[in-house]
């Protein structure tokens, strides 16, 4: 006789009701984190769309309404490549409470010169790493104020191979552009698993995870008017890929479900079920370099330096630290 599972399978297409919620997801104009933010949106939550620029905000508002009726919308002017913008940026959500944020915007550079942020570090470390360290420094409180809140950290299979050098986090000395991408992407996820590690140790009600989309092309992507609308030649050119990879759409699934899935729990990482590459949504196994907590405790106090925050409460502080902010009027 065979027993019932436990829990029903996950449905990519059926997602759970999160009405009454509230999510932010960076980088929702465009990309992962257009179809993150479409898809969490049918969930009847309000998400709020981190973008540094108005008008692709607005387009992928408009997009994301067109196939959600009633979706209820935001954005949030962010640039997470300057971190004044960032500290400012919680103040203009206009919410007492968030139930998630997802740190999905990001930047790969395939070729030097090594270029940076306002701020003067390398472009890549301080907007995919830096400048969301700062952005879960500013939406502590509301975090905390949730009763069960996540920061979903999106981190990338180029993490896998690449190691973090502690003497030179920001690739000042030998600077090769994949690599400080693939170290990017690592100093994202070794971060997120520190902070899950010391938010247990506090007892806090907020769960670090992360999830990564596989491989996911433009080419394969359906198109979203406004937002992406790929030619024939480029759909016919990424044919071969799809027998490998996914599109965006489908790149999303690990990371709305890292947001909404009941069972997922702080620490996990979760991915595409097909050789980590494509399909729907499965919890992964991560690499010991990962969670490795002495490379973790180092990157942990050199992020903190490199945003200028106190390395033992900024980020973590509980619900009973949580003072409502007075809000500059709403995200637009
Ligand atoms: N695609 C993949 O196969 C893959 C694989 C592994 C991991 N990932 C990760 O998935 C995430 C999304 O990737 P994607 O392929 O969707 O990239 P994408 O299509 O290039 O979209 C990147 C998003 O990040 C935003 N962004 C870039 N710089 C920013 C800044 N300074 N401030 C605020 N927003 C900024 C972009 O905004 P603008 O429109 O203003 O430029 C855009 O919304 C990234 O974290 C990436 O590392 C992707």
């Amino acid at each position: 006789m065979s027993s019932a599972p436990l829990t029903p399978p996950w449905d990519v297409h059926r997602l759970p009701s999160a009405a009454g919620k509230s999510f932010l997801v960076t980088g929702g104009n465009a990309g992962i984190g257009y179809f993150v933010a479409e898809q969490l949106a049918g969930t009847g939550a309000l998400v709020v769309l981190g973008s540094r620029d108005q008008q692709r905000a607005r387009a992928a508002m408009a997009s994301i309404r067109a196939r959600v009726p009633g979706a209820q919308l935001r954005h949030l002017p962010l640039d997470l490549a300057d971190l004044a913008s960032v500290r400012t940026a919680a103040d203009g959500l206009g919410l007492d409470r968030l139930d998630a944020v997802v740190h999905n915007a990001g930047i790969a550079l395939d070729e030097p010169p090594r270029r940076t942020t306002k701020d003067g570090h390398e472009l890549m470390f301080g907007v995919n790493h830096l400048g969301h360290v700062a952005l879960t420094r500013e939406l502590a409180p509301l975090l905390a104020a949730a009763p069960a809140a996540r920061i979903v950290t999106v981190g990338s299979f180029a993490a896998r191979s690449e190691r973090l050098d502690p003497d030179d986090l920001q690739s000042a000395r030998d600077y090769r552009p994949g690599r400080a991408y693939g170290r990017s992407k690592l100093a994202q996820m070794s971060f997120a698993f520190e902070l899950d590690r010391r938010l247990r140790v506090r007892g806090s009600t907020v769960l670090s995870v992360v999830a990564h989309p596989g491989g996911a092309l433009d080419s394969l992507t359906p198109s979203r008017a406004g937002v992406h609308v790929p030619t024939l030649g480029t759909r016919l050119r990424g044919l071969p890929a799809g027998l490998l990879l996914q599109g965006k759409d489908r790149g999303a699934w690990p990371i709305v479900r890292a947001v909404l899935d009941p069972h997922v729990q702080g620490g996990q990482l979760w991915g595409p079920r097909a050789f980590g590459l494509r399909g729907t949504p499965q919890l992964e196994a991560a690499r010991a370099h990962m969670t490795d907590p002495t490379a973790a405790g180092h990157l942990w106090d050199a992020s903190c330096d490199g945003v200028g925050v106190e390395p033992h409460l900024a980020l973590l502080q509980g619900a009973s630290d949580h003072r409502p902010r007075t809000s500059r009027g709403p995200a637009r």
